[in-house]
């Protein structure tokens, strides 16, 4: 295990009936008059908005909307966002819906203080160092952003998505109702389902040795989203099945999975360059990259693939053929992600292989001087194109 610094202030209300202490909570963090930020309508249609309005003005709160966030949330509406709370003299930003919403209302928290342009946090010219307090009351188990450390943001100018990732934009506090999300179409379920997952993955496959207790995690929460998933799907009104799966989107992006051992997330950085292509739904890239990811660089630690086959698929273990039980572990997330309904292949979402280039050229670098990406294997450009090509 490596040394690490760990603290997740974002205070967490979870489970059925508590939408209603929004108001008392945004008080209670010092808010009065507050940025109600949401997306296109499922909060309207599912009166998740009328419940947090009420129980805002309830609390004598003032409250100003701006709605029309996108998933992959475009820097146009932050930048909207930021002047509308200006001049509102807006002091807190409540996001309600699910990632896109919560990243898009960190960005305006970022940069309503700052007197540059916000996209200079984006793209590393800038570090943030205050942000309005940021506070969710999430409406889809996926990015975890509701306990993140991370806002991702799209320009609309040349298409480019780039995380943010510091501590200044926890959410103060977050809202998990396991009953807002009954509305969700099974295909945003699913995504959810196949982010989070992946949110683990690119934790669990770290070359630093010695982690068994935060292996553990991994393994538990990876097969509790996976037992939970059909469940889910087949009864989307299953609270129990529903509070499993929200409570799993936070827990494996909260970072406690990733304590004491270095994270990949070259997938990540692949994906964010899909979403920002073609707008492909996250989750959807996601399912699509990671099994050929892992088809790329099983051999750089076959043992820790034997091990998710065996502890999180159920495989038995071949013990002349460590390689085959490996592979299998690989096919089994693959046909996890098929049984939910989510794409296999690069053509499915609209990705074709004239792009590939162009895609892996726009992908974040960790290290910039190498132009390498991930650190479970460290990727440059040709294997970037690679696992696309294994993808299409
Ligand atoms: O816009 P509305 O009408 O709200 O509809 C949304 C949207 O169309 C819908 N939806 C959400 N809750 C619903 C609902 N529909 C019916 N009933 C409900 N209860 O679902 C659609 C997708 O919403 P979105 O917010 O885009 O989903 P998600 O939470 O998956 O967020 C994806 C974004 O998060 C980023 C991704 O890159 C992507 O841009 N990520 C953020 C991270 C972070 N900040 O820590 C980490 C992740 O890895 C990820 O990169
Ligand atoms: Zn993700």
């Amino acid at each position: 295990m490596i040394n690490f610094d760990y603290q997740n202030p974002t205070r967490v209300v979870f489970g059925k009936g508590t939408i209603p202490q929004a108001g008392q909570l945004v008080k209670e963090h010092g808010g009065s008059r507050v940025l109600v930020h949401f997306g296109g309508g499922s909060i309207k249609a599912n009166g998740v908005y009328d419940g947090v309005k009420k129980s805002l003005l309830a609390a004598g709160l003032e409250v100003v909307d701006l709605g029309g966030v996108k998933p992959n949330p475009r820097l146009s509406l932050v930048r909207e966002g930021i002047k509308l709370c200006r001049e509102k003299k807006i002091d807190f930003i409540l996001a309600v819906g699910g990632g896109s919403v919560i990243d898009s209302a960190k960005a305006i928290g970022v940069g309503v203080p700052y007197e540059g342009d916000v996209w200079d946090f984006y793209t590393g010219t800038a570090v943030p160092t205050k942000c309005l307090p940021v506070a969710t009351v999430l409406t889809i188990a996926a990015a975890g952003s509701e306990t993140s450390w991370s806002s991702v943001i799209t320009n609309d100018d040349g298409a480019y998505k780039r995380p943010l990732d510091v501590k200044v934009i926890y959410p103060v506090f977050s809202i998990l109702d396991p009953e807002t999300t009954y509305s969700l179409p099974d295909y945003q379920t699913a995504c959810g389902i196949a982010d989070m997952f992946v949110h683990v993955v690119e934790r669990y496959f770290t070359t630093v040795k010695n982690v068994e207790l935060t292996d553990r995690f991994c393994e538990a929460v990876m097969k509790t989203i996976i037992n939970n998933a059909r469940r889910v799907l087949d009864n989307p009104k299953d609270y129990d099945a529903r509070a499993e799966i929200m409570w799993c989107g936070s827990l494996a992006h909260n970072n406690l999975a990733g304590t004491g051992r270095v994270g990949d997330f070259a997938s990540h950085m692949i994906e964010h360059e899909l979403s920002g292509f073609n707008d492909v739904a996250h989750g959807a890239g996601l399912a699509v990259i990671v099994p050929n990811w892992m088809k790329y660089v099983y051999k750089h630690d076959l043992a820790r693939f034997v091990q998710f086959a065996v502890r999180v698929f159920n495989i038995e273990e071949n013990f002349h053929n460590p390689e085959e039980t490996a592979l299998l572990g690989i096919k089994a997330l693959r046909d996890f992600y098929t049984s939910i309904g989510m794409p296999a292949t690069l053509k499915e979402i609209g990705i074709e292989e004239k792009d590939f280039n162009a895609i892996a050229e726009k992908v974040k670098k960790f290290d910039t001087a190498k132009g390498t990406v991930g650190n479970f294997k460290l990727l440059v450009n040709s294997d970037i194109v690679e696992i696309l090509k294994l993808a299409k």
